[in-house]
């Protein structure tokens, strides 16, 4: 037997005896590069996860080959099959015009710059973008992407965009309230046949972040606009939806949601399901 091994799991199965969050939490500061090694154990696959069912036909289709959690984010905050799943939706509208609410970084930004092609038109809203958009706005410039998109600092419920729109990303606020007035907001506004998709509401496979209020929403959303929308796909935590017709038909407020009428991000009653 070896000693060293044996005595380093001794540790750290009193440790976790003792308290297992704090001691998750530690382990994943001190051991985060084995921690994620471990995670993907080769003997662990089956040819389930992969739905043989649908015909590839782009590398988009062929996310099922790998093994998708949040540890494929970078400085796009997307697991690989829900990135795959916009890029996939947003480049099949020709010349497509669309927002999105919540860039972050600018990844999401960038990806949907490159989907909408040379032809589309991005409005890109955030209340506090990272780095106050200077890194993004360098990589838009050396990429020839400026003239695609316009990078608008605001909250998403107080700005209007004067265009007929093809989708709306919605990826901002993640409270029940914040993003029930983004959807009602720019539903409202899209096109009939247009994209509506949300991040962070679905739970479609192991691993997926869904967020316990997108999750209440997305219930609402089910429940009182199958007139007005209706599920196209799911990859994680990302949702298609597709406009069907002019109508629309608001999501009512939650019961016992706070509400943000202030336009601040409301992250107080937000968290999510993985972390319990
Ligand atoms: C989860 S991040 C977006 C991640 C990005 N879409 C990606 O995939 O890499 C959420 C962003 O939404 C922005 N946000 C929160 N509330 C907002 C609001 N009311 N209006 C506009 N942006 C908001 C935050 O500033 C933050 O940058």
């Amino acid at each position: 037997m070896k000693v060293l091994p044996y005595i380093k799991q001794k540790f750290f199965r009193a440790i976790f005896s003792l308290d297992k969050k704090a001691a998750f939490y530690a382990l994943r500061n001190i051991y985060y590069e084995g921690m994620v090694r471990r995670l993907n154990d080769a003997s662990k696959f089956n040819w389930d996860q992969f739905k043989v069912s649908q015909t590839p036909e782009k590398f988009e289709d062929l996310t099922g080959l790998f093994f998708r959690s949040p540890l494929t984010r970078g400085i796009l905050r997307q697991d690989i099959d829900e990135a795959a799943l916009l890029f996939k939706s947003i480049s099949a509208i020709p010349h497509a015009k669309g927002v999105e609410i919540g860039r972050f970084y600018g990844g999401s930004t960038v990806l949907l710059t490159t989907a909408i092609g040379s032809q589309g038109k991005l409005y890109s809203i955030d209340i506090a973008p990272k780095f106050n958009d200077q890194e993004l706005i360098a990589v838009l410039k050396k990429l020839g992407f400026q003239d695609r998109v316009k990078l608008i600092i605001d909250d998403a419920n107080k700005i209007d965009i004067d265009e007929e729109l093809d989708f709306a990303f919605i990826d901002g606020d993640h409270s029940y309230e914040g993003a029930r007035l983004d959807h009602n907001k720019w539903g409202r506004k899209l096109k009939p046949g247009a994209l509506l998709i949300h991040h962070d509401m679905a739970n479609s496979r192991p691993h997926s972040v869904q967020w316990n209020d997108l999750a209440e929403l997305y219930t609402s959303i089910l429940k009182t606009q199958s007139t007005c929308l209706q599920v196209v796909a799911e990859a994680g935590s990302m949702v298609v939806f597709r406009k069907t017709g002019d109508a629309w038909i608001d999501v009512p407020p939650g019961q016992n949601q706070m509400v943000n009428t202030e336009g601040v991000q409301s992250k107080v009653n937000s968290y999510l399901n993985r972390e319990d």
